[in-house]
C-alpha cells in the first residue's frame, strides 16, 4: 500500500531514491576522511626522481597500461606471483594511478628489480628476443628518442599542485629539485628513462 504511493507520486520518488543515493554514497566517503592509509605515504615510498618522471609520461603515452595493471589484489595466487598485495599509501605519489585491471601481460606493481637492466631493455627492443612466446608490441623507437628535461621541471610543479592537494605529508618537489631537473634527463632515452621507472615499482614495501 505505501509502495503504491510512492510508485504514483514523482516527486516523492525522486526525494526517496537521492536520499537512498546520498546515505550510499556517504557509507563510501565518510571513512575516506579518516583514513590516514590513503593520504599518507608507506615507511620508504618517495616522490618519482626526474628520470622516473620522464619514464612515466612513456608508460602512459604508449598505453602500456591497457596490457598492464598495477595492482595486486589481496588474493593467494595474486600475492604468490606478485608478491604482497598493493596497499594504497604506495599509490600516494602516482597522479594519475595507473592500477587498471586490464591484465593481457602481468601485473607490474612490483616489477621494479625482478630483472636485471639488461632484461628490460632488451625486452622493450624486442619482447621475443627474451620471451619466445611474446605477444607485447616491440618499442625499438624509445631507444632513438632523446630527452631534452625542457618541461621535466614544469612536471613538477604539476604534480606537486597533485601531490599537494590529495596527500598532506608528501613530499612536494623543491625549488633543488627542479633546479636540477633538465640536467638528470637531457640526452638520456626514453627506453632509459622506462627502465629506470620500471626498475622502481613496487620496491619499497
Ligand atoms: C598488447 C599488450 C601489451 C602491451 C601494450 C604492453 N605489454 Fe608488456 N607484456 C605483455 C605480455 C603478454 C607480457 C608477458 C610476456 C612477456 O614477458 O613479454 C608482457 C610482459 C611485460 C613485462 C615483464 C613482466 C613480468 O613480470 O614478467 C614488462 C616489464 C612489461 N611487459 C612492460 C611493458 C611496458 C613498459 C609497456 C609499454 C611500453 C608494455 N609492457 C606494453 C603485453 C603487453
Amino acid at each position: 500500500m505505501s509502495h503504491e504511493v510512492v510508485e504514483k507520486n514523482i516527486g516523492l520518488m525522486i526525494v526517496l531514491v537521492l536520499v537512498v543515493a546520498l546515505a550510499g554514497g556517504a557509507v563510501e566517503w565518510f571513512p575516506l576522511f579518516f583514513l590516514k592509509e590513503t593520504t599518507e605515504p608507506i615507511e620508504g615510498v618517495e616522490r618519482y626522481d626526474a628520470l622516473a618522471i620522464e619514464g612515466r609520461d612513456v608508460y602512459v603515452r604508449e598505453g602500456c597500461y591497457n596490457c598492464h595493471s598495477q595492482m595486486i589484489r589481496p588474493f593467494r595466487a595474486e600475492t604468490e606471483r606478485y608478491g604482497h598485495y598493493s596497499v594504497a599509501g604506495e599509490s600516494v605519489y602516482d597522479h594519475p594511478f595507473q592500477w587498471g585491471s586490464k591484465r593481457t601481460g602481468p601485473d607490474l606493481a612490483r616489477v621494479g628489480g625482478r630483472y636485471s637492466d639488461d632484461w628490460q631493455y632488451a625486452h622493450l627492443y624486442n619482447p621475443r628476443d627474451v620471451v619466445p612466446e611474446s605477444n607485447m608490441p616491440a618499442y625499438s623507437w624509445l631507444f632513438d628518442a632523446k630527452l631534452t628535461g625542457d618541461d621535466t621541471s614544469a612536471k613538477m610543479a604539476a604534480l606537486n599542485i597533485a601531490i599537494g592537494a590529495t596527500c598532506p605529508k608528501c613530499n612536494l618537489y623543491t625549488d633543488e629539485d627542479m633546479k636540477n631537473a633538465k640536467a638528470a634527463v637531457e640526452g638520456k632515452t626514453e627506453a632509459d628513462a622506462l627502465v629506470h621507472y620500471l626498475q622502481g615499482l613496487g620496491t619499497a614495501l
